[in-house]
């Protein structure tokens, strides 16, 4: 039984990861923003721990996680979480800049360093849901490409750095896939959101869970997910 400490869990791609570990019989600890959002996710997957931290506050996480009981080993840290906001370089302000680059870089960053014991203790995994906007940066996607820029350059000297202790590292780059935060680009672009011509979350989550169930002595780096087929 492995033990996975997942962010993200509340909605869309992660939710559909977290139900399939839970169904496996693992152990999940749920990263949540606040209390109250700690307390439906523990109703929505029962026996599932929950860990209160907000991702958007990344320099609070160490003191937050102080106070909270950590799990002595673990096997998998998935960062599922993301926030997008689109918008022209003339327009996006500091705010939003730097909204996007904490809750999608910065706090994967801390939480990968605050875990780091208990990942190398287990010779865990972890696993970064970028996007294709980390390998492409498009016009109004700046703020959110350079996060997703950013979490591979992370994930790549993570990968360096810890395989001597065993630690692998996989970045998973989907294509729009259909959950709320794509219900909320087809807004902000304006387009009408038609969910089946995109990535079925059930689609990203078998190709978490695949790198996850790699045999040991070798190591998924990098997976593209298109929409398809
Ligand atoms: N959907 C796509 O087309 C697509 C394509 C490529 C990559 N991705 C990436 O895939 C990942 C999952 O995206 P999704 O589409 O499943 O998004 P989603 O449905 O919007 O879910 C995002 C999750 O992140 C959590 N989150 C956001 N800010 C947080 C914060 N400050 N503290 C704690 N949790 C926070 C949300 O928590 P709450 O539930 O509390 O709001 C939610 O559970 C993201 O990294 C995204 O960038 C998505």
């Amino acid at each position: 039984m492995a033990t996975h400490v997942i962010t993200g869990a509340g909605s869309g791609i992660g939710a559909e990861v977290a139900q399939r570990l839970l169904e496996r019989g693992d152990t999940l600890y749920l990263v949540a923003r606040d209390a109250g959002r700690a307390a439906q996710l523990a109703e929505r997957f029962p026996g599932a721990h929950t860990l209160v931290g907000d991702l958007g506050e990344p320099a609070r996480l160490s003191w937050a996680f102080e106070h909270q009981t950590l799990p002595d080993e673990v096997d998998s840290l998935l960062h599922i979480a993301g926030v997008v906001e689109l918008g022209t370089i003339g327009d996006l302000t500091p705010k939003l800049w730097n909204a996007t680059l904490a809750a999608n870089l910065v706090a994967p960053a801390e939480l990968t360093r605050l875990l780091l014991p208990q990942l190398r203790r287990s010779r865990g995994h972890v696993v970064f849901v970028n996007s294709g906007a980390g390998l492409r940066a498009n016009p109004e996607w700046g703020a959110y490409a350079a996060s997703k820029h950013g979490l591979k350059a992370l994930a790549d000297a993570l990968r360096g750095e810890e395989a001597d202790n065993g630690v692998r590292v996989t970045s998973v780059y989907p294509g729009r896939t259909a959950t709320p935060m794509q219900e909320k680009v087809h807004r902000q672009e304006g387009k009408e959101y038609e969910p089946g011509k995109w990535i079925p979350v059930e689609a990203v989550a078998t190709t978490v869970l695949t790198a996850l169930d790699l045999p040991r002595g070798a190591e998924v780096t990098d997976l593209t997910v298109r929409p398809g087929g």
